[in-house]
C-alpha cells in the first residue's frame, strides 16, 4: 500500500518532523513566521490523508470539501476553535490537539502580563528610557497590590488551575466561575466556585482562561464589565473573542475598569492602529501564552504524535471526536 500524504502547515523543527517522515509523504509550508495563505491551502490538501495545522488555519466545511482522503487533523494548539469538530465528526476525521504541555508555560506568561499590568511595568520602563524619571515621588508609577488580593479566573480548566496555584504564593483569595464545581481542583487550590457575577463584583484581577464555545462567545460583555471593580484588572489569556472588545475598549476608556492585560484578540494579529493600543491601561502581548523553546517543541511534538497515531490506526493521546476512531 502507498504511504499516506500530510500536509504540515509551518515549518517545524525537521527532527521533530521525524515520526511522520517514517511512515508518510510530508509536504511542510516552508516559512515559519507567516501562515500558508488560505489558497494555497485549499489547492494542497486535495490529496492529503493528515493534515498538521496552526490556529491560524480555519479548518471549516469548504477546506474538509477539498480533502476527502483527510483521515486526521492535528492542530499544535490546546484550543481547537478555529476547526469545525462537528463536521469533522460526521466525516469520520479525527481532531486532535496538544493539551497539557502547555499549562504551566501559558499559567506563568497570565501571571506575567497580570503582573506587568497592576505594576505597570511597560510604563515604567518607558518613562526610565524616554528621561520621564525626576525625583522619587509618592505617588509615581503607583500600581495595584497583588498579594492578599482577590483572583477570578473564568474557567478553572488545566490552565485556570495551574494560575490559582501560583496565587496560593501570593496569598491570594481565589474565586472560580464556570458551568461546573471542580472539588478536586478547589481542594488543591482553594478556589470557590461562584456565580459569574458574584466573581466580577468581588475580584481584583478577572482571568479568562475558558474555551471559545458558541457559549462563551462575548461572555465579558458590557453588562459584566460594568459589574467589575473600579480598580480591577481584566486578564486574558483564553481567547479574544469571550470578552466584547468594543464593550472592553468603552469601559477602560471611560476608567471602569483599571486596565486589561490582553494575549490574545478577536482578530490575530490585532491591527497596531486598534483602539485597544491607544489606551494606557492596556498591556497586549502577541498570543504568546504557550510560546517558550521548550513548550512549543512539546506542543509539536505532540502534534506530530496525534497525527502519526491516527494514521497508523493506534489511538492518540488527545483526540477530541474520539468517537470516530475504531474501537478498541
Ligand atoms: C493557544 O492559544 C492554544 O490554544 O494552544
Amino acid at each position: 500500500m502507498s504511504r499516506p500524504r500530510v500536509l504540515i502547515t509551518r515549518a517545524l523543527p525537521a527532527d521533530l518532523l521525524q515520526p511522520l517522515a517514517a511512515i508518510a509523504e510530508v509536504e511542510v509550508w516552508p516559512q515559519e513566521v507567516t501562515a500558508m495563505p488560505r489558497a494555497d491551502l485549499l489547492r494542497r490538501v486535495g490529496g492529503c490523508h493528515g493534515l498538521l495545522v496552526l490556529l491560524t488555519d480555519r479548518i471549516d466545511r469548504d477546506l474538509l470539501d477539498n480533502a476527502p482522503l483527510v483521515r486526521a487533523v492535528s492542530t499544535m494548539a490546546v484550543g481547537y476553535d478555529h476547526i469545525d469538530v462537528p463536521e469533522c465528526t460526521k466525516r469520520g476525521i479525527a481532531v486532535c490537539h496538544t493539551p497539557g504541555v502547555l499549562t504551566e508555560s501559558t499559567a506563568d506568561l497570565c501571571w506575567a502580563i497580570l503582573m506587568a499590568s497592576a505594576r505597570r511595568l511597560y510604563a515604567g520602563q518607558q518613562a526610565v528610557r524616554e528621561g520621564a524619571w525626576h525625583d522619587w515621588a509618592p505617588f509615581f508609577m503607583a500600581g495595584q497590590d497583588i498579594h492578599g488580593r482577590t483572583l477570578g479566573i473564568v474557567g478553572l480548566g488545566r490552565i485556570g488551575e495551574a494560575v490559582a496555584r501560583r496565587a496560593l504564593g501570593f496569598g491570594m483569595r481565589t474565586l472560580y466561575a464556570g458551568p461546573s464545581r471542580k472539588p478536586e481542583a478547589e481542594a488543591r487550590t482553594g478556589a470557590r466556585h461562584v456565580p459569574l457575577e458574584e466573581l466580577l463584583a468581588q475580584s481584583d484581577f478577572v482571568v479568562l482562561t475558558a474555551p471559545l464555545r458558541p457559549s462563551t462567545h462575548h461572555l465579558i460583555g458590557r453588562g459584566e464589565l460594568a459589574r467589575m471593580r473600579p480598580e480591577a484588572i481584566l486578564v486574558n489569556v483564553g481567547r479574544g473573542a469571550l470578552c466584547d472588545e468594543d464593550a472592553l475598549v468603552e469601559a477602560l476608556a471611560a476608567g471602569r475598569i483599571w486596565g486589561a492585560a490582553l494575549d490574545v484578540f478577536a482578530t490575530e494579529p490585532l491591527a497596531p492602529d486598534h483602539p485597544l493600543l491607544a489606551l494606557p491601561n492596556v498591556i497586549a502581548v502577541p498570543h504568546i501564552g504557550s510560546a517558550t523553546v521548550q513548550t512549543r517543541r512539546a506542543m509539536a511534538a505532540l502534534a506530530v504524535a496525534g497525527l502519526a497515531d491516527v494514521l497508523l490506526g493506534k489511538r492518540p493521546q488527545h483526540c477530541v471526536n474520539p468517537e470516530v476512531l475504531p474501537a478498541s
